[in-house]
């Protein structure tokens, strides 16, 4: 019985990667947003009225109001499908998911405003050109996404140069290396100088000379620093994964939008990719923190395939490429990708409180969200696939 029970496990592994080997990048892309599809729809089924998905722990769909920082990510999952099925029933479900984000408005809110804002009413003013919205509805998702990028600038502090993230805390200004991915907010929606003199700061102050960065550096009033340090990574000095990969995908978004630093930003992406490409373990998927080699986390890794290809779309064609750099940005993604689409990470249908992606860390030294799925996992996966050249 137990040489049969080995067999079988021996065969379907054998018949998974024979099958793999087989299966083009689109085609795996097809697999995965048609269960996304199904997940998507599952998970709606298990949602209380009112409540965002943020993971799922034991048998139990943890859930969060609008106020956390992923609320976003359960719309911007529904609209990236949608995006890429045309299926309208999905499109209906990310709507009225999206809808209720707007009350952000009239709340107190920190600088994840650009998240919650960018992936769902972002998203959805990306889908309107051919929709049912009448004018008056596309005038309010534009003010919707307006009002919270003049949210997101009102917490700009001109003697810093940065925009303050965390409303808590004893720091003075802290600012947190995720802050970066709020910028697209303003880029297309709002104070883009703002942004600029934040990335700029940031630039300056938050990268270590290998190329990697802090988590978290700590501002005076007159822009000097008053500290550096991590909250979620291993130590002070190590390479938190995540938070390289908002990095790396926060210059490549800068490089796209900036008229005036863009190859300064490119630059700097360019720098981590290439230090995260040399530093990543063979499957491609990041310990939760570089220095350390208990969990894997699939969020970094989702983040870090979407942030390589939106590097690779900034490419400068004309140029040389004494690196070498540009031909490990799209083997690198499709590595990633590949493994984060086998059974290792994917869920089975109908399981897994309706995530996609297993085995996310959200933060391992406060002891919260270890070995889980995660909202921003799914999301930044959908788009690493979304961003995929189609030829
Ligand atoms: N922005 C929070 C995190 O990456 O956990």
């Amino acid at each position: 019985m137990r040489r049969l029970a080995l067999f079988l496990a021996i065969f379907s592994a054998f018949s998974f990667a024979h099958a793999q080997r087989h299966e083009s990048l689109l085609e795996l892309r097809d697999r995965v947003f048609e269960l996304a599809r199904v997940q998507a729809v599952y998970m709606d089924s298990l949602l209380p009225e009112g409540s965002y998905p943020r993971t799922f722990q034991g048998d139990t769909l943890v859930t969060s109001d609008i106020g956390w920082w992923c609320s976003g990510f359960y719309p911007g999952v529904l609209w990236t499908i949608y995006d890429h099925t045309k299926d309208k029933g999905i499109r209906e479900m990310a709507v009225r998911w999206t809808r209720p984000m707007k009350a952000l408005l009239e709340m107190p809110t920190d600088h994840d405003i650009g998240f919650q804002l960018m992936s769902s009413y972002g998203y959805w003013d990306c889908c309107v050109k051919k929709g049912p919205e009448s004018p008056e509805e596309i005038a309010e998702i534009e003010r919707v996404l307006q009002t919270g990028a003049q949210k997101l600038a009102d917490r700009f502090v001109p003697s810093a140069g940065v925009i303050r993230s965390w409303n808590f805390g004893d720091w003075n200004i802290p600012v947190i290396i995720d802050n970066m991915m709020n910028l697209e907010l303003l880029m297309e929606y709002g104070d883009e100088k703002v942004a600029e003199i934040h990335a700029l700061t940031t630039l300056k102050n938050h990268f270590r000379p290998d190329g990697t960065t802090w988590h978290l550096v700590d501002y005076a009033d007159d822009g000097s620093v008053l500290g550096k340090q991590t909250v979620q990574g291993f130590s002070d000095d190590s390479a938190w994964a995540r938070g390289q990969a908002w990095a790396l995908y926060g210059y490549a978004m800068m490089g796209f939008w900036s008229m005036s630093s863009d190859d300064l930003y490119i630059e700097t992406a360019r720098k981590l990719a290439r230090w995260i490409i040399d530093n990543l373990p063979e499957d491609g998927i990041p310990y939760w923190d570089f220095s350390q080699t208990d969990y894997k986390d699939a969020s970094a890794a989702a983040i870090i395939a979407a942030g390589l290809l939106r590097l690779w779309e900034v490419r400068d064609e004309d140029t040389v490429n004494p690196t070498g750099l540009d031909d490990l940005l799209l083997p690198t993604a499709e590595r990633i990708l590949r493994t984060l689409a086998s059974p290792e990470y994917l869920a089975e249908p109908r399981t897994n409180g309706g995530f996609l992606l297993k085995h996310g860390v959200g933060n391992l030294p406060s002891g919260s969200e270890i070995d889980v799925p995660l909202t921003y996992a799914d999301y930044y996966f959908l788009e690493a696939l979304m961003l995929l050249p189609n030829d």
